[in-house]
């Protein structure tokens, strides 16, 4: 590339892996002679897209709205600006992007993101550029790492994909089509990053894929499971914590669940949506379990580590949902006693097999559903923070707090914790005394240095 450094801006949608894809790209294109800038400033935007639902995908146009002003002030002022709809949305709808936003130049999907230098040399030229084929080479397998400024510029917690693609097929969802079949990255691929992240200072990192739990990558001695792929990332010296999402139900083996018991570093907390609580609707989604298959496994998870928390995603409405259906999906809530979850409205997603079905429910119905299924997850999300009220948890500090002089980190849990403390601690773990809830996050303080002396001798319970 010539001409001095270029600014690039990238803004993510959607779910952890366009967080990382977004990360990857900046680094790709730093070595092209791009530094990350605000919109404003940018000579090249790119928006990394979601199609989940209806209203994430209609997002990308309205940003656009916003980013057609800045390219005609940057025309004003004799400088070009190109615009690039990465993600989802560019996979499922491609050249449709630049018909509806001609101010779009390129159009790239998730497997070809090691094409843009190239890319974006053929929009140069003043071609509309569309990218979308598949299946992809491992599409960041011959990135250099980057620097540990730029990791350490992102925060002591990061995302390593592992995983990408979907072979489940539930008849609600786009990810199969626009993030492809299962691929699974090589064990010491993972750990080699992992190690690079750790020494530039990264204390916790959240294995990501659209299936995790499905992970098979090369291993050491023939394929991995994401239980030995834990194992041999907790070994890495500098990784306190561990997480990994999004799992499956139908995925956690016995490997899996044991190392829940046997790795000191991987938290509590698991992220493992069940969608509904009805059999029927199960069936219908092609979830292939049932609510007591999913019990099954919550129940599994809680004998091996019996403070682990579970979060969910639900979708209220799928075609054909009764009332009872759904009252079914409030007794799972109840059940499992969620620490937290996601709860949508059934969106109709073109090409999937759910949309086309002639029982789609009310929106009316839908959003008096929602708002149960909603107040149903709140209670128990408040009743779980409550109950920590008075307890001590390891915090990972991640960053300055609301307040001048807080810092703020993560519980084991994963939930936020807001601390009177110095930003020297931000990287470390302390425990902390929980002092207050609030609606999101809790409040600790640090033991004083009284406390933290050694107790004298202990007299009596
Ligand atoms: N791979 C994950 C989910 C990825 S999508 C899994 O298998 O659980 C994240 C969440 O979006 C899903 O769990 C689901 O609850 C929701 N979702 C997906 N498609 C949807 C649709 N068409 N309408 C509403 N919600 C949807
Ligand atoms: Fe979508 Fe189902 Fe695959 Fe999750 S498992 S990404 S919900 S098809
Ligand atoms: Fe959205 Fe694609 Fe992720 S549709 S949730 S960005 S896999």
């Amino acid at each position: 590339m010539t001409g001095g450094l270029r600014k690039l801006h990238v803004k993510s949608y959607g779910c952890q892996m366009n967080v990382y894809d977004s990360h990857r790209m900046a680094d790709l294109l730093a070595r092209a002679g791009y530094a990350e800038a605000d919109a404003e400033d940018a000579d090249l935007i790119i928006l990394n897209t979601c199609h989940i639902r209806e209203k994430a995908a209609e997002k990308v146009y309205s940003e656009l709205g916003r980013v057609r002003k800045l390219k005609d002030a940057a025309a004003h002022e004799g400088r070009s600006l190109t615009v690039a709809v990465a993600g989802c949305v560019a996979q499922a709808e491609g050249e449709e992007i630049v018909r509806r936003a001609p101010l779009v130049d390129l159009v790239v999907g998730p497997q070809s993101y090691h094409r843009l230098p190239d890319l974006l040399a053929q929009a140069a030229g003043g071609a509309k550029v569309v990218a979308t084929e598949f299946p992809a080479e491992d599409k960041f397998d011959h990135l250099a790492p980057p620097s540990h400024a730029a990791i350490r510029g992102r925060g002591v917690t990061a995302f390593v994909t592992v995983q990408e693609g979907c072979d489940k097929f539930c008849t609600f969802c786009v990810v199969p089509y626009t993030r492809g079949a299962e691929v699974s990255r090589p064990v010491a691929k993972i750990v080699a990053e992992a190690h690079h992240l750790a020494a530039a200072g990264v204390r916790e990192i959240t294995l990501i894929g659209q299936n995790v739990n499905a992970y098979h990558g090369a291993g050491p001695a023939g394929p991995a499971t994401l239980g030995d792929l834990l194992h041999a990332v907790a070994a890495v010296p500098g990784v306190r914590r561990l997480r990994y999402t999004t799992s499956h139900p139908r995925d956690m083996d016995e490997g899996l669940i044991a190392a829940h018991r046997d790795l000191a570093p991987l938290m509590p907390q698991l992220h493992l949506p069940v969608q509904s609580g009805s059999d029927r609707i199960l069936a219908a989604m092609n979830r292939r379990h049932t609510g007591a298959d999913y019990l099954r496994v919550v129940a599994r998870l809680r004998a091996v580590r019996p403070d682990i928390a579970f979060t969910s995603d639900f979708i209220v409405g799928f075609p054909g949902e009764t009332e009872a259906d759904f009252r079914d999906t409030l007794r799972m809530v109840e059940e499992v006693g969620y620490a937290g979850a996601y709860s949508f409205k059934y969106s109709p997603r073109p090409g999937t097999p759910a949309a086309e079905r002639n029982d789609q429910v009310d929106e009316a119905v839908k959003v008096e559903r929602l708002a149960r299924l909603q107040a149903a997850i709140d209670r128990h999300q408040h009743a779980f923070n409550r109950a920590c009220a008075g307890k001590s948890l390891e915090v990972l500090f991640e960053k300055p707090g609301r307040l001048p002089g807080q810092i703020v980190g993560r519980s084991p849990y994963l939930q936020p914790v807001q601390v009177m403390a110095p930003s020297s601690l931000i990287g470390e773990i302390a425990t902390v005394g929980i002092t207050g809830v609030g609606s999101n996050s809790l409040f600790g303080a640090l033991p004083s240095a009284r406390e933290r002396e050694p107790a004298p001798a202990a007299t009596g319970a």
